[in-house]
């Protein structure tokens, strides 16, 4: 059974009253969390290194009818990190929710990223995450308990193409799921992850697609390679992202769930 996109499962007030940081937030798969976790009662935080993009952000989910704050900055620097969740807590309450949505990537052979290419990855993707939620675990801690989820991906289940510095960032971002999950679940802190396929309209696709085609044209060839046989929408991410924030997935943690169709273990028939 499927949901035309906008339209949810899910009464619009299972995250009424929660408090919800979204990095990377304002374009993409991350917009889309925020939206879905907004329509769904959450007041949410939108950080990103561009301003014009979190001001249309903040205005589009304000129009919806969304309470949220665009929170400028780079994951990279910690000092950025402990000001957003300083700003969330005094404009918005506290925070019970901490989305790791922000990443970075780009298609090259192993022999072409240079070593600062790799690091760059790590930097945003792994150190993003383990530094967002370090800082953030005395505010869930103190609230009783909350949720992180992170963003990741399907490129190190075998290998991938060109992506040796995603698949190793998002390979530590797993190994990191499970190691907060393991040391906070006794705080209440549930650490799950999300690991999307192929999904339209993002940068990963249009970007790691690596070929000069319409989007119609990479979603019909994608698609080919998807049990399912489409593309996901942004919405299969955020919607997930909504399940997991809330009290159904109360017992769920340390777990990464895949939302790709089956892209990840398709095959050629044989
Ligand atoms: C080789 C590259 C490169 C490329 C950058 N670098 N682009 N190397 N091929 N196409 C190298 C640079 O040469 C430099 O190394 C280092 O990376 C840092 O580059 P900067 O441009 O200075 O960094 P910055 O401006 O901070 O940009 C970071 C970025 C960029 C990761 C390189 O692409 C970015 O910010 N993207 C954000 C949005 C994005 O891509 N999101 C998609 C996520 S998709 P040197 O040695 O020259 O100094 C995703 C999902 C994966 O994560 C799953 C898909 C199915």
């Amino acid at each position: 059974m499927s949901h035309p996109s906008g339209h949810s499962p899910f009464k619009l007030d299972i995250l009424k009253g929660q408090v919800a940081l979204i990095t990377g937030g304002g374009s993409g798969i991350g917009f889309e969390i925020s939206r879905q976790l907004g329509l769904h009662g959450a007041a949410v935080a939108v950080t990103g290194r561009r301003q014009p993009v979190l001001d249309s952000a903040v205005e589009a989910l304000t129009s919806e009818g969304i309470k949220a704050i665009g929170v400028q900055g780079d994951v990279r620097k910690s000092q950025d990190c402990e000001r957003w969740l300083k700003e969330t807590c005094d404009r918005l309450g506290g925070l019970d929710i901490l989305i790791n949505c922000a990443a970075g990537n780009f298609l090259a052979s192993a022999e072409e990223i240079s070593v600062n290419g790799f690091r760059t990855v790590m930097e945003i993707d792994t150190i993003g995450t383990f530094a967002m939620s370090r800082a953030a675990f005395p505010l869930l801690r103190q609230r009783g308990g909350g949720r992180i989820v992170n963003i990741s991906a399907t490129l190190h289940y075998g290998a991938t193409w060109w992506q040796a510095h995603a698949s190793a960032a998002k390979a530590a971002v797993d190994s990191l799921t499970r190691s907060l999950a393991l040391e906070w679940g006794t705080f209440g802190v549930c650490v799950n992850g999300i690991a999307p396929g192929p999904t339209g309209g993002t940068a990963g696709l249009s970007k790691l697609a690596g070929v000069d085609a319409s989007e119609e044209a990479v979603n019909e060839a994608v698609a080919q390679m998807v049990p399912i046989g489409k593309v996901g929408a942004k919405w299969d991410i955020a919607i997930t992202a909504v399940f997991l924030c809330s009290s159904a997935a109360r017992h769920l943690t340390g777990d990464t769930l895949v939302v790709d169709g089956g892209a990840w273990m398709w095959r050629e028939p044989a």
